[in-house]
This record gives structure tokens, sequence and C-alpha cells, in this order.
């Protein structure tokens, strides 16, 4: 029987709440299979942590987290911990350590998730972003120079090598192949005349590699629009750092809310463990209510089934978290309903053992 470990940092704010949500699931599952079993090890990082210890993770959390199959993140950040501190030191730390410098985010509207776009069939919101994770505008590469004087200068730097631009893009279009689908690259060529620019010549270059892939290119601020107008347009996406940070969040919007919304930080070499989290923060205005919708959560450990090639499993939490959203009889208040975050988890789990 295979033995999955996944290291759990459930971190601040509502985080531990849709963790212990997702981690009922994921347990159930693999208690349904006979074929595998899951062990969680969780570790107590975050804010809090930071203001006990001095650090947001043990000196040597890398090395232990290393060991494991995959990493399952809820949300850090909280008041009173700068969030450039907590970002950087404990999220950013992981994800360019471990080099997982692909981000993949569905935007997909499910049967009965709330959308703010009249009448849209829900099969016209059916995408796949993929954001490069490790490098581009969030490099954090820059200056600051005579700081408070009038003649104040601050710089900051985009870095695109070629090794990180090839390889998102060809794990895009990698993508876009195998699930016969189409491919588009957002850029922003015409203002950014050297970083885009270079982007656009990777996105066409590797196109040759890749005849049978249709794709399409736009420019960010017309992809914008379009991703409101027209969001059929869109199958797989392939974008910057930045951009992708922005869209995705749109992409959120338009498909259910941030209580919908999953992402994983993959290494596809499988070098290093990959990390899957709902792209929510730590919701300091709901925490420790027992509100927090944990669909999100879930939606990740789906994402982590498919990663470890549990797809069919994967596929059927999916249809559980629409079965949910359907019948509307089980929801958190953001969704518009009146259950708590364990109630939503116990009916995930309760569906499930109808369908396993
Ligand atoms: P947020 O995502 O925590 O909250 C934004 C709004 O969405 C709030 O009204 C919140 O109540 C609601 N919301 C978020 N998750 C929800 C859920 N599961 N169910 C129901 N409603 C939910 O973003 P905000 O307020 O900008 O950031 C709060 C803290 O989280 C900050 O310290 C920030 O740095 C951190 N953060 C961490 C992230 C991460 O760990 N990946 C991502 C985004 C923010
Ligand atoms: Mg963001």
């Amino acid at each position: 029987m295979k033995h999955y470990k996944v290291a759990v940092i459930a971190g601040d704010g509502v985080g531990p709440e849709v963790l212990a949500e997702g981690m009922k699931v994921l347990r159930r599952i693999a208690e349904l299979s006979g074929t595998f079993a899951v062990d969680f090890i969780e570790f107590p990082w975050g804010c809090e942590y930071y203001l006990k210890h001095g650090k947001m993770m043990d000196e040597d959390g890398m090395e232990k987290l290393k060991q494991f199959d995959a990493i399952y993140l809820g949300a850090v950040g909280y008041p009173g911990v700068p969030d450039h501190v907590s970002l950087g030191d404990l999220l950013l730390k992981i994800r360019r350590g471990f080099d997982q410098y692909v981000n993949l985010r569905p935007i997909q509207l499910l049967a009965g998730a709330p959308c703010p776009l009249k009448d849209i069939p829900r099969e016209e919101i059916d995408m796949l972003v993929v954001r490069e994770n490790s490098e581009g505008e969030y490099a954090n590469v820059g200056a600051r120079l005579y700081q408070g004087k009038p003649e104040e200068v601050v710089l900051q730097t985009g870095v695109f090598s070629r090794k990180g631009t090839e390889r998102i893009i060809r794990y895009a279009y990698e993508l876009a192949r195998k699930n016969k689908k189409t491919l588009t690259s957002i850029s922003k060529g015409n203002a950014l005349g050297y970083s885009m620019v270079f982007w656009d010549e990777i996105f066409a270059e590797i196109s040759k590699e890749y005849p049978d892939v249709e794709i399409h290119s736009y420019l960010v601020d017309a992809a914008s629009m379009f991703f409101v107008k027209d969001p059929k347009r869109f199958q797989i996406v392939v974008t910057s750092n930045l951009f992708g940070d922005i869209l995705t969040d749109l992409g959120a919007a338009i498909a259910g809310g941030m209580g919908l919304a999953a992402g994983a930080n993959i290494n596809p070499e499988r070098n290093y463990p990959s990390m899957f989290e709902p792209i929510h923060g730590s919701a300091p205005d709901i925490a420790g209510k027992g509100l927090a919708n944990p669909l999100a959560a879930i939606w990740s450990i789906s994402q982590m089934l498919d990663f470890w090639g549990q797809e069919t499993f994967g596929k059927t939490i999916l249809e559980i978290i629409e079965q949910i959203l359907v019948e509307k009889r089980i929801l958190t208040p953001d969704l518009g309903g009146q259950a708590g975050t364990a109630a939503v988890g116990n009916e995930v789990v309760r569906l499930l053992e109808q369908k396993i």
C-alpha cells in the first residue's frame, strides 16, 4: 500500500480551521480507497510562532519539509507581524527553496456557485491559469536611494531568465497538448519593451515544438476585460508572476469567490515537495468563529490527489463540491448559507461515503 506523507502548515487565522476539514476529507478518502494511506505531520509555524520564537519556521525547517510527498498550507499573515516578514520567511521561502516554479490556479465555475456575471452558462468559465512562481516582477530585486530626500529614487526590477521563462511556458504547452486545450499567453509587450517582448518571443519560439496546440496571445489589459466580458476565450493560460497574481483574483471573483479558490505550487521535476493551499489569506475578520468556508482548502486536496496521479478521487471531490453548491443546504455565510466550517467538511465526508 502506498503511504503519502503530508506536512501540514496550518498557519494563522482561519488557516487551521479550514485545513482541519481538508485533512478530514483526505483521511476518509484514503480509508475508503483501500489502496493508499496518508500520514499528516503538523508544524506549528506561522505568526503566532514568530511572536514566541522570533522566526516564522525552524532553522532546519526546509530540511524537515524535504522528505514529504506534499505540503498542505493554510494561510500565513496576521495583524502584528508585517506581511513581508510572514510571507517572505515562510510562504515565499518554501516556493523558492523548493523550486515550485509553477503556480496552478483553476478558474472553473461549478454549478450552483455564485457568479457576478449575468446569465453566464457555467461551461463558459473553465480555465486553468499557469502562473510563473519563481521570478519575474516578484524577484525582489531593486534599490532605494536617497530615502526620505526630495531626490529619492526606487527601482524594482523584473527578472526574466531564459531558463525560467522557457520552463513555465513549456509546462503550459505540455498541459494544453495533454488536455487538448487552447493555450493563451498573457503579457504586455507593447509597454514592457524588454521583459514582455522577451516573453512573447519565447512563447513564439516554443510554439514550433507544439504545432498541434492552438495558441492565442493577449495584452494583460485586454485580457482583464475579456475575463469578465467573454471568459470562454480562455482555456489554458500562461502568464507572469504579477499578472497571474492579479488575474487569478479576478478569476476567483467570477468563479464563486475566495472561499472556492484553490492553488497549487508545483515543482514539476518532483525533486522537492509541492505545496497545496487555498489562495485566500488568514481572514482575521472571521477567524475563530468557525464560519470560514473550507471548500477552497478541500479543492486544494483535489489538486494534491491529481498531482499524485489519483485523479479519480480528485474528480470525485469536485463533483461533491458541486453537489453541495447546487443543493445549497449546507453552506457557509460567504456563500449565503448558515452552516459552520466543520458542518461543510462533514457533509463532504458524508457524500464521499456514498460515492466511493
Ligand atoms: P483574506 O483572503 O484573508 O480575506 C479577504 C476577505 O475574504 C475577508 O473579508 C475574509 O473574511 C474573506 N475570506 C477569506 N477566506 C475566506 C474563507 N475561507 N471563507 C469565507 N470568507 C473568506 O485577505 P486579506 O484580508 O487581504 O489578508 C489577511 C491576511 O492574510 C494578511 O496578513 C495577508 O498578508 C494574509 N494573506 C495570506 C495569504 C496566504 O497565506 N497565501 C494570501 C493572502 C493574504
Ligand atoms: Mg494574491
